[in-house]
């Protein structure tokens, strides 16, 4: 299999400081990895590197075969036939979220990619339904619940069918049923054949969407291995901060 993302030594500063560090990472057409790692480790910066909204301070990021570079991304036929092919999931769906109402924001990626006034209607009508979002079409997505707003960023960026998916903490915000409702959706015909990378730190769900878990602490891999023997490391989950420790700080 081709790779998708193909990440050697790669690193990624903030103004305030070092966020990823060495990252060495291949990633191939159709898998479904996990990221999974505490707060603050890196998870977001790394999926904002794989979608190009930031870029590599050290290393080199390549996707689809070619270094992803600011200046590839400013060309505007390698930036949309990119935008295309690989769609992200912000973890704070306030970020991502900026039409008038939940029919425009679905519409909005099909419009730009050209299609038909048919064909909108009917993929926005699909993505509500599957989202359970029918009697929100005509609300005002900025004031929505935070679940529902979740719901309504997935379903903008699901309705054009990217073949690599970048999923921050999808299920976070979400109520049980919807919750159950979107890992299915994650591990079912949605999918399939597609490349998913998952953010998430949600230990019960992650085998249900990933084969593959990569786990990150403090900027750098600390494992990479199928997700069974990432679940069954205890004392890795442990050292990372992905599972309780014997101390819990905040009791007496
Ligand atoms: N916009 C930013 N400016 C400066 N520093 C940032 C910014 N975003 C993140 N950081 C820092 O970079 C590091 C990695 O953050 P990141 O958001 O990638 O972590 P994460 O693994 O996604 O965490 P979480 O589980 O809380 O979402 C943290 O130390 C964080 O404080
Ligand atoms: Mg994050």
């Amino acid at each position: 299999m081709s790779a998708v993302f193909a990440l050697s030594s790669v690193g990624f500063s903030y103004r305030e400081g070092a966020a990823l560090d060495g990252i060495d990472l291949t990633v191939a057409a159709g898998e479904r990895v996990a990221l999974m790692g505490p707060n603050g480790s890196g998870k977001s910066t790394l999926l904002r590197l794989l979608c190009g909204l930031a870029f590599a301070t050290a290393g080199e990021v390549r996707a689809f075969g070619a270094p992803l570079t600011e200046a590839r991304l400013t060309q505007v036929a390698e930036n949309t036939a990119f935008r295309r092919r690989v769609g992200l999931v912000f973890q704070s769906p306030d970020v991502q979220l900026f039409n008038p109402t939940v029919l425009d924001e679905i519409a909005f990626g099909p419009l730009q990619l050209g299609w038909s006034r048919a064909q909108v209607l009917a993929a926005v009508d699909a993505m509500l339904d599957r989202f359970g979002l029918g009697a929100l079409r005509h609300r005002a997505p900025h004031r929505l619940s935070g679940g529902e707003k979740k719901k309504v960023a997935l379903a903008s960026v699901l309705v054009t069918e990217p073949e690599v998916l970048l999923l921050d903490e999808p299920t976070a915000a979400l109520d049980p049923r919807s919750r159950d409702d979107l890992l299915e959706l994650l591990s079912g015909e949605l999918v399939r054949g597609r490349t998913v990378i998952t953010a998430t730190h949600e230990m019960d769900s992650v085998a249900e969407i990933a084969a593959r878990a990569v786990v990150i602490a403090g900027g750098r891999i600390a494992a990479d291995a199928p997700v069974a023997e990432v679940l069954a490391d205890a004392a890795l989950l442990q050292r990372v901060g992905l599972i309780r420790g014997a101390g819990r700080r905040l009791e007496a």
